[in-house]
């Protein structure tokens, strides 16, 4: 079988995983609303997409293990002693309700790329290893990046452990559930680049009609989690000036984020996005004033001045509301993740590969976090994108055409080959 047909395969089977009746959608006319992807760290559904993908790392002759946080590595041997590995991959978690490509992709793409230079019979000087992170979308244990956090140190592993689902299960619990805890957290200092292929997740590529985005920088990612506490009452009898609501507090913070973020960019012309996306009212009853309110806020920038001033206005705004509405605020802020430059030399070597297969391509910024960015850290790091169809992700709609899905493929099995060379 051909390389575009396996991993349409892998994509279109996994793509099943956690999608209600568990429906195949090969083409984007079957994409409907109501039947997105939703496959949590530690649910059922994501143990069946790591034991799928165990199974391709395993035919691809990948020697798979997996560390203390449930990130997955296979690696095949390189031919000469001693040299730093390429890593390459992304996750298998899902936002809920997502779409089949985010992550996926970059996973089985990298499988596939590894099963074709084994093909080849090429010679890999480097170890080459896919990797699968660990909770990269936080959709179970409320912070992004996680697998690749703990890899590079960022959070310490005891810490990611201890940090609880909504249902009160650790992560520690999930992964034993799953059976994908390991011993021992992977070190990085064997390994020389990284690269993750990814769908854009925005509109740039698609309305360029440009196949391929190099990326060269990633934006920078703060969220804060936010709990407003009131009193929970009767809507009927609590007169309006005896309330402590904490949804009418909670209102303010989603105006301010999106007001204020609205303001830097027109005012510095920056970057900065502020988007208030979760909200938990508790005890949501429409005859009960409300008592308690979580808030999920998410602020970005390329510049991390910008973040930071965003995220301190926005601090001062929440603790003034406790005067100003009666209420108690609580603010907890997750590792933050830095902006970071990718590697100009993987850079340079993902254009030329691109160049020498005839596939047009073009130099950008990723606004949507990746786990590469934590890696860029440590090691040189390049991200390969692919069009995202109306620029749509973390939805059901979310769609790459197969061409470009190729395309990226080639340009990723390029890319290995040249660095995995010497
Ligand atoms: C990662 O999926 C993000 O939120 O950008
Ligand atoms: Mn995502
Ligand atoms: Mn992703």
């Amino acid at each position: 079988m051909s390389g575009i047909e396996r991993l349409k395969g892998h994509l279109v089977e996994t793509g099943g995983i956690g999608r209600p009746g568990s429906v195949r959608v090969e083409r984007s006319d079957q994409l409907s609303l109501d039947i997105g992807v939703t496959r949590p760290t530690g649910s059922k559904e994501n143990r069946q997409i790591r034991d799928y993908a165990v199974r391709c790392m395993k035919e691809a002759g990948l020697r798979v293990e997996f560390d203390a946080v449930g990130n997955i590595f296979g690696r095949r041997e390189g031919s000469t002693p001693g040299l730093g590995s390429v890593m390459c991959g992304s996750h298998v978690d899902s936002v809920r309700n997502g779409g089949m490509f985010d992550g996926a992709l970059g996973v089985f793409g990298a499988i596939e790329a590894v099963q074709r230079l084994k093909e080849e019979n090429f010679e890999n000087k480097r170890p080459l290893e896919v990797v699968i992170f660990t909770g990269e979308e936080a959709s179970a244990f409320k912070q992004v990046l996680l697998g690749s956090s703990v890899l590079t140190g960022k959070v310490p592993l005891e810490q990611a452990l201890d940090l609880k689902d909504e249902k009160g299960r650790t992560l520690r619990d999930a992964l034993d559930g799953m059976g994908y805890r390991g011993t021992s957290i992977r070190r990085l200092d064997d390994v020389e680049f990284m690269i993750e292929m990814h769908i854009e997740q925005g509109p740039i590529l698609y309305e360029e009609g440009t196949p391929i985005g190099i990326v060269q920088d990633i934006t920078g990612l703060a969220w804060m989690l936010v709990t407003i506490t009131g009193q929970e009452n009767h809507a009927g009898t609590t007169p309006m000036k005896m309330r402590k609501d904490a949804l009418v507090a909670a209102a303010d913070v989603v105006t301010f984020v999106n007001k204020r973020a609205t303001e830097m960019v027109e005012e510095l012309g920056s970057t900065t996005v502020g988007t208030v996306g979760r909200l938990n009212v508790f005890p949501n009853g429409t005859n009960i004033v409300p008592g308690k309110v979580e808030l999920g806020i998410d602020i970005r920038d390329v510049n991390r001045k910008n973040m930071e001033d965003l995220i301190q206005i926005t601090v001062d705004f929440i603790e003034n509301l406790e005067a100003r509405y009666d209420v108690t605020t609580e603010i907890q802020m997750p590792a933050i993740h830095n902006p970071v430059p990718l590697s100009k030399e993987v850079t340079h070597v993902i254009e030329d590969s691109a160049k020498k297969l005839g596939i047009p391509s073009k130099r950008m910024s990723s606004g949507a976090g990746h786990d590469a960015q934590n890696i860029a850290e440590k090691i040189k790091t390049g991200m390969i994108f692919v069009p995202s169809v109306q620029g749509i992700s973390h939805s059901p709609l979310e769609w790459t055409e197969w061409a470009d899905a190729e395309k990226g493929l080639e340009v990723l099995v390029e890319t290995l080959k040249s660095l995995s060379k010497e």
